[in-house]
C-alpha cells in the first residue's frame, strides 16, 4: 500500500487544483480572529482590518477577518464528499479595545457559518489546556463582579456534510474494520473533553517552533484522521503550517493534501519528514504496547475477553476489533518540491529497517529521545 501527500504553497480561498467531492476528511485550524499573533495575516488578506483597528472597532475587525475565512470554509464544503467530515481547531479569544474587555467567539461564528452552508453540525470537542498565562487572573482579582473567568480550552468543532457515510461494497467494509480503533482508546478519543494534549505523545517538532508556529500538537490530527475516516482516504488541510496534519495522515495510511499561504514551512516540514518512518512506527507500538497493557489489567479484573485479534493474536473487547490492522512505514520518499510518497508493510511487524531514517543529524537526536521515552 501507497500514499501520496502534496502541499500547495497558495491562499486556500481558491483551491482550484481540488476537484468537488475529492475530500474524505478535512482536519485543520486557521489562523485565529483577534488573537495578535495573527493580526499581520488578517491584515495582508485584507486591509479594511487595519482600518478597522485604527478606528479601534473590535466588532468590525472580527467580522472582517472571519470574512477571509469564510472563503476558504466555502472552499471546504466544495471539496467535501457527502459523508464528509471536517474538523476544526478554534480558539476563542479575548481583547481590550478602546478600553473595552471581551470576548470574540471564533467557534461560534465558524460554526454558524457552517450550519448557513448546510453542514451538520456534531457534538463538539473541548481541548482543555492549562495555562500558567499571566493573566490567569483577568480583572479585578478577588473582587467580585469585575474579574473574569480564564480561557483555558479550545475547541474542536466537528460537521458533517450529508447524511451518515455509507460502505457499500466488501472491500469498503474490509477497509473499515481494519481501520478501527481499540475499545479503551474510543472511550478516550470520542470523549466531549480531551484533556492536555501535550504530555500524551511526543511530538515531530520541538516546543518552540510549535509555540511560534501555532502548530498543534501531533496528537490531535492523530486521533481525528483515526476517527473519522479510513485507511486510503484523503485528508486536507486548508492551513497546514508545520504539516503536523500531513504527518498524521502518513502515519495512519491516508493520503493528503495541504495548502499553506507561507512558503517558509516547507523547511521545517522537510526536515521533520526525514523522521517519519521511524516516528510513525514508534507510535503504532506505543498504542500496541498500550492495548498490551490495558487487555493485562482488565484479565486481571474481570476475567478472559471474548475475541481475540487476528492480525496480532492478542485479546479484544469487541468483535468489531477483531481485524484493526495498523501497518508500519516501509519508506518514505520525496516525489517534488512540497511532494511525498509513503510505502507501507502488510505485515504487523516492524522492522529494523523500518525504524528510524533520518534526514540529517538532528532527526536522529529527536528520534533517540522519543526512543528514550517509549
Ligand atoms: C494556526 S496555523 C496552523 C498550524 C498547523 N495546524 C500546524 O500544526 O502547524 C494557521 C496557518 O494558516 C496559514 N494561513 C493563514 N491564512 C491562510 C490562507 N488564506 N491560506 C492558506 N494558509 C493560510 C498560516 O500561515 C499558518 O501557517
Amino acid at each position: 500500500m501507497n500514499t501520496s501527500h502534496r502541499i500547495f504553497f497558495q491562499n486556500a480561498k481558491k483551491m482550484k487544483a481540488l476537484k468537488p467531492g475529492s475530500i474524505d476528511l478535512v482536519v485543520t485550524s486557521p489562523p485565529y480572529p483577534m488573537i495578535e499573533m495573527w493580526d499581520d495575516v488578517f491584515k495582508n488578506m485584507n486591509p479594511k482590518v487595519k482600518t478597522a483597528f485604527k478606528e479601534k472597532n473590535g466588532n468590525a475587525a472580527f467580522e472582517l477577518m472571519h470574512q477571509s475565512l469564510d472563503a476558504v470554509w466555502d472552499e471546504v464544503v466544495r471539496v467535501l464528499k457527502n459523508g464528509g467530515f471536517a474538523c476544526i481547531n478554534i480558539g476563542d479569544a479575548v481583547r481590550t479595545i478602546n478600553d473595552h474587555f471581551r470576548l470574540y467567539p471564533n467557534h461560534a461564528r465558524i460554526l454558524s457559518v457552517f450550519h448557513q452552508k448546510g453542514l451538520s453540525p456534531l457534538p463538539i470537542v473541548i481541548w482543555r489546556k492549562q495555562t500558567n498565562a499571566p493573566n490567569k487572573f483577568m480583572g479585578s482579582g478577588v473582587l467580585p463582579a469585575g474579574a473574569y473567568v480564564t480561557l483555558e480550552h479550545e475547541y474542536i468543532l466537528v460537521l458533517r456534510k450529508g447524511g451518515k457515510r455509507t460502505f457499500d461494497t466488501a472491500d469498503d467494509r474490509a477497509g473499515r474494520q481494519n481501520s478501527a480503533l481499540f475499545w479503551e482508546e474510543r472511550n478516550q478519543w470520542f470523549s466531549d473533553v480531551w484533556m492536555d494534549l501535550k504530555g500524551t505523545r511526543q511530538d515531530l517538532i520541538d516546543k518552540s517552533v510549535r509555540k511560534r508556529s501555532a502548530a498543534f500538537p501531533f496528537e490531535l490530527p492523530y486521533r481525528l484522521i483515526n476517527m473519522y475516516s479510513v485507511k486510503g482516504d484523503t485528508v486536507l488541510d486548508p492551513f497546514l503550517g508545520t504539516g503536523t496534519t500531513m504527518f498524521a495522515a502518513m502515519a495512519t495510511c491516508r493520503n493528503s493534501v495541504g495548502v499553506e499561504i507561507d512558503k517558509n514551512f516547507l523547511e521545517i516540514i522537510d526536515a521533520q519528514f526525514g523522521s517519519i518512518v521511524g516516528f510513525s512506527n514508534n507510535h503504532i507500538s506505543e498504542r500496541l504496547r498500550r492495548h498490551e497493557a490495558f487487555v493485562k489489567d482488565r484479565i486481571q479484573a474481570k476475567g478472559p475477553l471474548k475475541h481475540t485479534n487476528q492480525h496480532y493474536g492478542f485479546p479484544v473487547i469487541m468483535n468489531q476489533e477483531k481485524n484493526l490492522m495498523f501497518n508500519p512505514l516501509q519508506s518514505a520518499g520525496k516525489t517534488g518540491e512540497g511532494c511525498f510518497e509513503i510505502k507501507y508493510s502488510e505485515e504487523t511487524e516492524i522492522k529494523k529497517s523500518q525504524q528510524p531514517e533520518y534526514s540529517d543529524e538532528s532527526g536522529k537526536k529527536r528520534f533517540q529521545q522519543l526512543e528514550l521515552k517509549i
